[in-house]
Formats: C-alpha cells, structure tokens, sequence
C-alpha cells in the first residue's frame, strides 16, 4: 500500500517527503481554507517535493461546470488527479474526464455501491472516508475491505485511497484490507514512525554504549 500525504502545509509536506515515504498528497477545499492558501500558490513547491499524483477538488456541483473547473485545475500541474464529488453529476463528469485523460479521484465515497459506481465511470481513483463513517458509528475500515473485494473479483483497476484516516490503526487495517493507497494527515504518520520500545530501547543502546566509553 502506498502512503500520500493529506494535507495543504508545506511544512508536513516539505518534511515527511524527506522521509521518502510519500508517493502522493491529497488536498480538499477545507485543507486549503485551513492554510488560507489557493492551490496555484502552492502547487509548484509540492510538485517540486513529491512525484506522485496531486488531488485537487473542484468546487463546482453541476456536471458541465465540473467538467469545465478540472480542465482548468489539470492544466496547474502535470500530476493533477481532479478530485470529483461523488454524485450522479459527479459521475457524469468522471466520466468525460477520463476520457480525455484526465485523472479523477472520487471523493466523499460511503458505500461500496458509490464505489463501484465511480469505478464503472471510469475513475482512476475512489476515496472512500473511514474516520467520518466510524463518526457515526458505522464500519469505515469494513467498507474498505468490501469495495478491495469488488474490485479484486471483477479486475477493476480503479485505485481505492483509503481516505479520512484518524490514527495509525486506520493505516494498518486499511492496509490488511487490501487498500491501494492510504492517504494520511501528518500527525498520523509521525505516530506511525514512532513506538515507546523503540525510544526506550535506543536510549538503552546509548546509555550501555556511553557507559563502556572509558573502557575503549
Ligand atoms: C482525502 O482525500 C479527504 O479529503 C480527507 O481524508 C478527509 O478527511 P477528514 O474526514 O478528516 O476531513
């Protein structure tokens, strides 16, 4: 499974592309709005830290304007994947996108039937969002597992990011379900870096280490 970024700050890019983990960064209108930055403003630098594939959302809601908003947002950058709503016009769209090749990502997927929807236009990605069904007491990592399911048994090649992920156990049961790609808030992947045994037991190595220092 590979990992993408989500997120809008250059900073958690900037920095976890060091890492040499991350194969994609997602974006939404609320991720830009929370760094009070337009996507142009940013694009060139995350282009310039990460190979992969940028999703980008539009804002529009009726297909034809859909249509007409990812032309614009495809051509900011090589590796623009348009994010589209998952809705009938939402579909509508996907579908003429790709077959201009465009790359489109659905989005606000919540149910395996959406899913198989957005592959059968087309998509080149859907993102179905765990954390916001486990909000409301559904099964957000089943839903993930059921769609890797359909895909597998009908070779749909469409990429399932597993998206909305609030903590490292969301990475690793998507990842056991068979999710493609896991795209991840930067306070999840510093705690997915990071085990106490690890600290301790590097601190024991040092402290052994540092004691003996004298006898070399
Ligand atoms: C990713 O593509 C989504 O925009 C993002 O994961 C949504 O996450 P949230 O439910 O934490 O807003």
């Amino acid at each position: 499974m590979e990992l993408y970024i989500d997120t809008a700050n250059l900073d958690e890019i900037r920095e976890a592309s060091k890492w040499g983990i991350i194969s994609g960064v997602t974006t939404n209108p609320s991720l830009l709005a929370k760094e009070g930055r337009k996507i142009d403003d940013v694009i060139d630098e995350i282009e310039s830290l990460v190979d992969g594939p940028i999703s980008v959302e539009v804002v529009s809601t009726r297909a034809d304007e859909m249509v007409e908003e990812a032309r614009e947002v495809a051509q900011i950058a090589e590796n623009i994947a348009v994010k589209i709503p998952m809705t009938t016009g939402g579909l509508a769209a996907a579908s003429r996108l790709e077959e201009d090749g465009i790359a489109c990502n659905v989005t606000l997927v919540f149910s395996a039937n959406q899913a198989l929807m957005a592959a059968r236009a087309g998509a080149s990605f859907v993102s179905p969002f765990v954390g916001r069904l486990d909000d409301i007491g559904a099964d957000g990592i089943g839903l993930i597992g059921d769609v890797a399911d359909i895909f597998a048994y009908y070779d749909i090649d469409t990429r399932i990011i597993s998206a909305s992920l609030r903590h490292p156990k969301h990475v690793h049961e998507s990842a056991m379900m068979g999710a493609h790609i896991a795209t991840v808030p930067y306070d999840v992947l510093e705690k997915m870096a990071s085990h106490p045994l690890t600290d301790s037991g590097l601190q024991k190595f040092l402290d052994d280490w540092k004691s003996m220092e004298g006898d070399l």
